[in-house]
């Protein structure tokens, strides 16, 4: 079965571009079938042959949806489509055909507010913290960001995928020859979250997949670690 995956969000810079390709190399790793599907028309088009994965310009709206539906008939690919900002009804076009929609958003009260209207748009959306930031302070910082959200989207936002500056490396042309273990390990490690998203079939997220259930659980292993130390 083909699955279609897309990463949108009305607002720039949150890392749709980034994760889509971080997702495409990663599921690579993991021995999927990956295709990038570009949606951004205010973007220039990677020159041919310069991705490790199979990419389709979906920049415009037929295109697209040949795309689409030539992904659909497909077995055992994945389709990741990276949106662009500011494209709603592009947005809600995609969010209708794509059995996942994730929409990446930074630790700001802005982004928050603007990917919570986004979570209301699109019903079957879930939101993902991306560019986290790791370090502990900044982290408790953004825990309490993440509980000001709206209660009834507290279940629908996931998990965080951290800040790793290596990432831009990926969109490098040309690619570099061999890229840091981290970012391989970090694009494997993504790749497995979304597949165990792609399992779950629509259910609710479970408690421990979601940024609060995750935040407790590193809150929790922060104290032991703290308390062992001292
Ligand atoms: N996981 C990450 N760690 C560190 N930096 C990141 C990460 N993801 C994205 N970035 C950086 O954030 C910036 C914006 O990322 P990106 O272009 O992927 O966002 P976008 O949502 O596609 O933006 P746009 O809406 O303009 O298309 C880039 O400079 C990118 O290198
Ligand atoms: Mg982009």
């Amino acid at each position: 079965m083909a699955y279609i995956v897309s990463l949108l969000g009305s607002k720039g810079g949150s890392g749709k571009t980034t994760l889509s390709h971080m997702l495409c190399y990663g599921l690579g790793l993991l021995g999927h079938r990956a295709a990038y599907v570009m949606t951004d028309g205010g973007r220039e088009a990677p020159r041919p042959g310069t991705l490790p994965y199979v990419y389709a310009d979906g920049r415009e709206a037929p295109a697209r949806a040949r795309i689409i539906q030539a992904l659909k008939s497909r077995e055992d690919w994945i389709g990741v489509v990276d949106g662009g900002a500011n494209q709603m009804q592009t947005d809600d076009g995609l969010h209708a055909e794509s059995d996942l929609v994730l929409l990446p958003f930074r630790d700001s009260a802005e982004d928050l507010r603007v990917v919570c209207r986004d979570l209301e748009r699109m019903p079957h959306a879930l939101a993902l913290p991306s560019q986290w930031p790791s370090n502990p302070w900044q982290f408790k910082a953004s825990v309490r960001l993440l509980e000001s959200a709206p209660e009834p989207l507290h279940g629908r936002i996931l998990a965080p995928v951290f800040a790793l500056s290596a990432s831009k490396q990926l969109l490098q042309d040309p690619l570099p020859e061999s890229l840091p273990t981290a970012l391989s390990s970090a694009c494997r490690a993504v790749a497995r979250y979304l597949v165990g998203l792609l399992e779950l079939d629509g259910a609710p997220l479970p408690a421990e997949r979601t940024a609060l259930g995750a935040a407790a659980r590193m809150t929790r292993v922060v104290a032991a670690r703290e308390k062992a130390g001292a």
